[in-house]
């Protein structure tokens, strides 16, 4: 591998433990604005530096974060359909790896759709991406989106995850699930897992996390399970508590009560301001 393309790679998951906290702020690219995404910049401000790499299109980086970051950019570079649209997974190509290349991307994401009507061009285009970062030294992200008629089971997510990586992908972000060590096993590259529709319970994103480590995830690509809580930065830090300092559920549990102290302050002195 080429230098550019493993510093890059350095860069996303991180070479201390192999593992890997990517915040997700992508999902207006087809929800629009999202519970809580509705103004970007106030919503990533606060968590971006307990983010070893922020996933997000190019439109939100532009108008909403600063510049001066050192937090590595994973730009999402598919899309083209909305929540509104018959079919989500009739997704191409939207930004070019020349306006990437320009925003000083680390990384680029694109969504595949197995199994759907648009599988064909979905991993048609992921590799022609592979093929034209390839040149620059940057790696893709491919993530494996779930059609609604999909079951989300190891079998499936083996083979989503499997055709990634034979098409080049560096990095496959795909759903934790039962046997997901299967799912580790059959992909050459590391596998992140998504955290998925926030859950009511705190607990419950700490042990998804725990299992997906446990079980081989090189660490997550979350979003809404960080953003729509309550206590957002106790959130990721807790998360950061599993991935990087093999932190067990009630350990990370106990670093996010603890936090959540801190934050409720913060937010107190930040109001009466
Ligand atoms: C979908 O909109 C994106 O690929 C998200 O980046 C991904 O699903 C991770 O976000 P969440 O943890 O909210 O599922």
């Amino acid at each position: 591998m080429d230098w550019g393309m493993k510093n890059r790679i350095s860069k996303i998951i991180r070479p201390e433990d192999n593992r890997c906290v990517m915040l997700a702020v992508d999902h207006g690219y087809f929800l629009g604005p999202t519970e809580r995404l509705e103004v970007p910049a106030i919503t990533i401000k606060p968590i971006l530096q307990y983010a070893d790499s922020l996933m997000i299109t190019r439109g939100i980086l532009r108008t909403s974060v600063n510049p001066n970051t050192s937090v590595p950019i994973v730009l999402r570079v598919s899309g083209g359909t909305s929540i509104t649209g018959d079919d989500l997974s009739n997704e191409s190509i939207t930004t070019s790896v020349r306006d990437a290349i320009a925003l000083n991307a680390t990384c680029l994401a694109i969504s595949i759709f197995v199994g759907s009507k648009y599988e064909h061009q979905t991993l048609v285009s992921l590799a022609k991406l592979v093929d034209d970062c390839q040149r620059y030294g940057i790696p893709v992200l491919a993530v494996t989106a779930v059609g609604k008629e999909m079951v989300r089971d190891a079998r499936y997510l083996s083979l989503a995850c499997r055709i990634s990586a034979e098409l080049g992908a560096h990095i496959v972000k795909t759903y934790y699930c039962e046997n997901f060590e299967k799912v580790v096993e059959g992909c050459p590259v590391p596998i992140i897992i998504a955290g998925g529709k926030k859950m009511s319970k705190e607990i419950d994103v700490f042990q998804l996390t725990y299992d997906a480590i446990d079980h081989g995830a090189s660490g997550v690509d979350m979003g809404r399970n960080i953003w729509q809580s309550d206590y957002p930065v106790a959130m990721i830090k807790a998360i950061r508590a599993i991935v990087h300092n093999n932190s067990n559920v009630c350990e990370a549990n106990d670093v996010f009560l603890k936090e959540k102290e801190k934050e409720k302050e913060r937010n107190k002195s930040t109001k009466s301001n």
